[in-house]
């Protein structure tokens, strides 16, 4: 996908205040959505997401234990109103003396990759965290994640390497007017873009049914 607000990186100009796809904020009420996601993740997906193997019943219970008052969980849906990528941004306790720090952990089903989705839920979670006072965004991947640590790269994070795996850091500055309103005006792109997808949905749904009676 063509991101109309391409930006130039760097670590002293992290991430845009653009989002370059609808990105919709979740609620309790996507589990389901969100582990039929998941679980369409290949066995190399989720040990990239998630660092380690990661069976089915482990992905059941992560889904169940997502907690959506303390953390945010972010996804971009396709025409069929399913899940094509999804963000978990959760919040790391605080400890007294550090900075307040969030994870960003990410999938973008294979048949969405190379759209600019990841990139589009990286910014969101990037602005939501600069917003919600978070200073630190921090993402741990395997080092041979070679589209995340492209991502993280562009995103001017900076990456630490140990044993095989990588940390990547960014230190975002505060909120600003402009943070909040780009927020809320990818979050409404977000609201008109799933509405406009139901309603096609449900008309395309009406003329199979009729069809099928037919
Ligand atoms: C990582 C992931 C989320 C990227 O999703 P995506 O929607 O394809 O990401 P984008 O389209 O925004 O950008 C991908 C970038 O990585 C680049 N890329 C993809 N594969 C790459 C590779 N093997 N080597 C180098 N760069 C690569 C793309 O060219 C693109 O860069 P560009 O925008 O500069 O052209 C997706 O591959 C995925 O779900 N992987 C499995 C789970 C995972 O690894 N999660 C991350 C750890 S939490």
């Amino acid at each position: 996908m063509h991101n109309p607000f391409a930006h130039h990186y760097s670590p002293a100009n992290p991430l845009p205040n653009s989002i370059g796809a609808p990105v919709r904020e979740l609620h309790a009420g996507y589990r389901d959505k969100i582990l039929s996601h998941l679980l369409q993740l290949n066995e190399d997906d989720r040990r990239m997401r998630f660092g380690t193997q990661t069976p089915d019943p482990v992905i059941a219970s992560y889904v169940e234990r997502l907690d959506f008052v303390r953390d945010t969980v972010f996804a971009i849906f396709d025409d069929n109103l399913n899940i094509v990528g999804l963000a978990h941004l959760a919040y790391l306790p605080i400890v007294k003396g550090r900075t307040r720090e969030a994870e960003f952990g990410v999938s973008v089903l294979p048949e969405g990759r190379h759209k600019g989705f990841g990139m589009a839920l990286l910014e969101r979670a990037a602005i939501h965290s600069r917003n919600t006072r978070v200073e630190s965004l921090f993402v741990h991947c395997l080092a041979h994640n070679k589209a995340m640590m492209h991502l993280a790269h562009k995103a001017g994070m900076t990456v630490e390497y140990a044993y095989g795996d990588a940390d990547a850091y960014l230190k975002l500055p505060p909120s600003n007017p402009s943070t909040i309103i780009s927020e809320a005006a990818n979050g409404q792109w977000a609201d008109f873009d799933f509405a406009l997808k139901s309603s096609l949905k449900q008309t395309s749904d009406m003329w199979n049914l009729f069809i099928r009676a037919g």
